[in-house]
């Protein structure tokens, strides 16, 4: 949510702030701002709307300096207008300051700001930093964030500057921040693409870290002022693979990056020869006698199809959860039970807080995520990172195809250990496993086929999405990457409980979208479509190459490779992206940036 960029060095800091939004927008796009050091003091614009309307007020203001900061700001407390926008500042304007989070106690601080004097300008909980931080100041800036923070509760990654100092000051707990080390300069964001073009070594801040950056370098301490060591890494992203790639959409490209993401999350892992796979964790399956998979929107989807999988393949009890359900239910978990977290991000709060819920409770811990060092992989005892790059399209998909492929490893990994899986079924899992790069390749060659179905419904209010088995949540995302993307409301069912309820929306004017490949309920999908043609229904079938029989049922069928049942999902889901891709582009929709949607979502 939000996104935070801040330069110091001998570049022209709006170039470098600008340049750094734009690759960060996609955390959350409704205002955004910079506050420049300059001869004449700091100064600062903002702007709501997008960052284009900022870069128009930069032309006319032509701030000069080297040093700054800058914001995207995805509205919270406060609508998205030009004085909510960040960065925030003291009256005197001496001091600016930017946040993501929550301040969780702002209005009790803004009151007692506001009974001592202070005059606020916004509606934000973010400006109370900024009136807090000056009365603490009394020539240090890092001390004076240092004390101010010990007053706020809530969730934040805060930057500030203030005009007699050559430095930016930051602090984090929950929402991320990174820091990337240049040569006579330093650059603070919080996230990796915005420090690409610049440096790929970085310093991930940890929860209660506190810096101090110059174009010397940077001094990172606790909230007490203890000093801290924390490690420089080199991150292995390229600029090209976080930037478009010629893709006239990030989220295209990156459903075009699915047979690569694909080779990279099994790469190494798969041992055909023994039927087994090594994940590297420490974590023995023995321990453990069920699992709880705690995520979000998309990956929780992934965690339900690990579900079939783990109970299928290794005969161990699942529970899935959206993870803001999980934290306040009071699951029943013990020393045995394993809690498997899985985020694309590794920052979305709700997944935190349901991990910590389980931890609380005494379970162990498996982070599926893809983004090396975000908070989630500090918070797990073992991580087995899904290695999909850089997602920046709002709308997950590559994520989702590796969250799939880590979740039939896990299940083979833990049949295998518990003796519910054979060898020689692990090895023909194994060997359909291998197969798919090339064969989710052959399906993106669709597209043009899907193209055409989009044209066809574009135009309708509503779908329905139907799936069974491992397909129920091929389903659920099918519809959700509709949804999001095309705001075109979209259901999704298990195909066998659509007559106890949903049947009664079918009519002629219903696109349905029916996973029917082949397996051992393809029967009965089968029944379903009739029951959907049978009420006038339009189906869209996704099937298994060379099934004649369901081109009679249906009014368009879009064929995907044969591969094991339980694979299925991985193929099948390429062409419901795709579908919701070409509906969106067809309605004029802002692909990567859907409306109201923020990639990361680090409030609860
Ligand atoms: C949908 C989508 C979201 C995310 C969800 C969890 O396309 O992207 O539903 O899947 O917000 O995000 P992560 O995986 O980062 O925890």
């Amino acid at each position: 949510m939000c996104g935070i960029i801040g330069y110091i060095g001998f570049r022209k800091a709006t170039d470098v702030l600008v340049d750094g939004l734009r690759r960060l927008e996609y955390r959350g796009y409704d205002s955004a701002g910079v506050a420049v050091k300059t001869a004449e003091g700091l100064k600062v614009v903002k702007r709501s709307g997008k960052l284009s309307v900022l870069e128009a007020a930069l032309r006319e203001e032509g701030l000069e300096g080297h040093l700054g900061i800058g914001h995207t700001r995805w509205a919270t407390h406060g609508a998205p207008t030009d004085p909510n926008a960040h960065p925030h500042t003291t009256e005197d304007g001496r001091i600016a300051v930017i946040h993501n989070g929550i301040i969780e106690n702002y209005l009790e601080l803004k009151e007692a700001l506001k009974a001592r004097g202070h005059r606020f300008s916004s509606d934000t909980d973010s400006e109370v930093l900024a009136h807090l931080i000056e009365e603490k100041y009394r020539g240090d800036l890092l001390e004076a964030l240092r004390e101010a923070l010990q007053e706020v509760r809530g969730a934040y990654a805060v930057v500030a500057v203030h005009q007699d100092h050559e430095e930016i000051v930051a602090a984090r707990t929950v929402s991320p921040l990174v820091v990337g080390l240049g040569e006579g300069e330093n650059f603070l964001a919080s996230d990796v693409p915005a420090l690409l073009p610049y440096t790929r070594k970085v310093i991930f801040l940890h929860d209660g870290d506190v810096a101090r950056i110059t174009r010397e370098g940077v001094e990172i301490t606790d909230l007490l002022g203890n000093p801290l060591l924390r490690e420089a890494v080199e991150v292995d992203w390229s600029l090209e693979a976080a930037e478009k790639g010629g893709f006239p959409h990030y989220m295209l490209k990156e459903i075009y990056e699915q047979p690569w993401v694909l080779e990279n999350t099994l790469g190494g892992r798969l041992l055909e020869e023994v039927g087994d796979v090594d994940l590297g964790l420490e974590l023995d399956p023995l321990e453990v006698d069920r699992v709880h998979m705690v995520a979000c929107g998309t990956a929780a989807y992934a965690g339900l199809y690990g579900k079939y999988l783990l109970e299928g393949l290794a005969r161990i009890p699942v529970e899935c959860d959206v993870a803001s359900e999980y934290r306040y239910r009071d699951p029943v978990v013990d020393g045995k039970t394993l809690a498997v977290a899985i985020s694309q991000s590794g920052e979305t709060i709700d997944t935190l807080e349901g991990l910590r819920e389980a931890k609380r409770k005494g379970a162990r811990t498996l982070g599926v995520i893809n983004a090396k060092g975000s908070s989630l992989t500090r918070e797990v005892e073992a991580v087995l990172y899904i290695h999909a790059g850089p997602e920046i399209g709002v709308a997950s998909t590559k994520a989702y195809m590796a969250m799939l492929a880590a979740m039939a490893m896990l299940a083979i990994r833990f049949g295998r250990a518990r003796g519910t899986l054979g060898q020689e079924e692990a090895r023909a899992l194994i060997r359909e496993l291998k197969k798919l790069p090339r064969l989710v390749e052959e399906v993106l060659e669709k597209r043009p086929l899907i193209a055409h179905i989009a044209e066809k419904y574009h135009q309708a209010q509503d779908f329905l999405f139907l799936g069974r088995h491992v397909q129920v949540p091929t389903a659920y995302e099918g519809a959700l990457k509709l949804k999001e993307i095309s705001y075109i409301h979209a259901e999704a069912y298990p195909a066998g409980e659509m007559k106890h309820g949903p049947i009664a929306l079918i009519d002629e004017r219903l696109p349905v979208v029916v996973l029917a490949t082949q397996g051992p309920l393809y029967e009965k999908t089968l029944s379903n479509i009739q029951e959907v043609r049978a009420r006038g229904g339009k189906v869209i079938a996704v099937a298994t190459e060379g099934d004649e029989e369901i081109r009679k049922l249906a009014q368009d069928v879009v064929y995907v490779p044969q591969v094991h049942p339980l694979l299925s999902p991985m193929v099948s889901v390429v062409p419901l992206q795709l579908l919701a891709y070409e509906v969106a582009v067809l309605l004029g929709r802002d692909v990567d940036q859907p409306r109201n949607l923020a990639k990361s979502v680090t409030v609860e």
